[in-house]
């Protein structure tokens, strides 16, 4: 059997999940949850060194956050789910961490250049968004985790927080375990107009998503855009729509289709009205379990708390010990 490592990850509540992020990172997690023991949380604090001067969303989006992963199968009992900011020990080692961490580092980490310069509308210039790695180091540090999947554009992140434990080690002794980056692949699913699927495409289809919107969104999709007409032959390697129905419903049988496609018998049409059925039944177990949940809001809070106290436990075992190497163990 492999070995089981401590994973951690997270994700900043900025607003509902798509079905990007269920093919490029929940379907993951709910792998990963069977072998390993997980800690996945909610970067409430992280989300706000980009949204701070608008921050009213950022709770609900962590409650409905919450509700995604749970009604996507990740499981409350085997891992731990919580949110960042009501275990203040993140607070604390980010601090320490942050005495440590030469602003060069910072300054020269690509990922922040590049949200700087996407995000113009909002003001980066500050003390906590140059930070945002030092957090996400103490995020990872604080659970000793060994492995951390993350998406491609994490990995500097990565690497800054391996330096800082490594720099931790060097002044104070070994501690801090350097955890290993597990590269997630990208979502395995386009957006509905071929390029990435994100929210500010306007491309998603999304977990919560009413499904006469879903049916639209569907039967407005680009397809092969080679084949202009139905009596053009197409080809499913190029359609953008065939690898929903295959990620969508992996059990299917697609021969006739990719035949039909291929000798321009079977339309577009045809095959998105074969998607939407499909989408309504895979969307369909996963709508009514956020349904179940909205409608008891004190088994949400139940299972937050149950993660909450399990984090902290961890957290501040950490802690204790960073502090007596750090001699503040008054
Ligand atoms: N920065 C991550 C993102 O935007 C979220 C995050 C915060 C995270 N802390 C983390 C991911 C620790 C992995 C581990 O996706």
């Amino acid at each position: 059997m492999s070995e089981k490592h401590r994973i951690l990850s997270g994700m900043r509540p900025t607003g509902p999940l798509h079905l990007g992020h269920y093919f490029g990172v929940l379907d993951n997690w709910a792998k990963l949850q069977k072998e390993h023991t997980c800690f996945f949380f909610i970067a409430d604090w992280h989300a706000f060194t980009s949204e701070y001067a608008d921050p009213g969303n950022i709770k609900q989006f962590s409650r409905e956050l919450l509700i995604d992963w749970l009604a996507s199968g990740i499981d409350s009992e085997e891992n731990v789910l919580f949110i960042q900011s009501c275990v203040k020990e993140h607070a604390e080692l980010n601090l320490l961490l942050s005495m440590i961490t030469p602003l060069g580092w910072l300054e020269r980490n690509p990922t922040y250049k590049e949200i700087k310069q996407e995000l113009i509308s909002k003001d980066l210039n500050t003390f906590g968004f140059l930070g945002y790695p030092v957090l996400q180091a103490a995020d990872i540090l604080l659970y000793r985790s060994s492995m951390i999947p993350v998406g491609e554009d994490q990995l500097p992140h990565l690497e800054l927080c391996r330096e800082i434990a490594r720099r931790f080690n060097y002044f104070y002794g070994d501690f801090l375990p350097e955890p290993q980056g597990h590269l997630t692949e990208s979502s395995r699913l386009p957006g509905l107009d071929g390029r990435k699927m994100s929210k500010s495409y306007n491309n998603a289809i999304y977990l919560g998503e009413d499904m006469e919107s879903v049916r639209q969104k569907i039967m407005s999709m680009l397809t092969d855009t080679n084949r202009k007409r139905l009596k053009d032959p197409g080809d499913p390697k190029q359609c953008n729509l065939y690898p929903y129905l295959t990620l969508i419903d992996p059990e299917g049988d697609y021969s006739d289709i990719e035949e039909g496609c291929s000798n321009a018998s079977v339309g577009c049409m045809n095959c998105k009205k074969i998607l939407v059925e499909k989408m309504e039944a895979f969307l369909r177990p996963i709508q009514a379990k956020r349904q179940e949940l909205k409608n008891d809001p004190d088994k949400v809070e139940d299972i937050l708390q149950k993660g909450t106290d399990r984090a902290r436990e961890y957290a501040a075992h950490t802690l204790d010990g960073v502090r007596k190497k750090l001699n503040l163990d008054y």
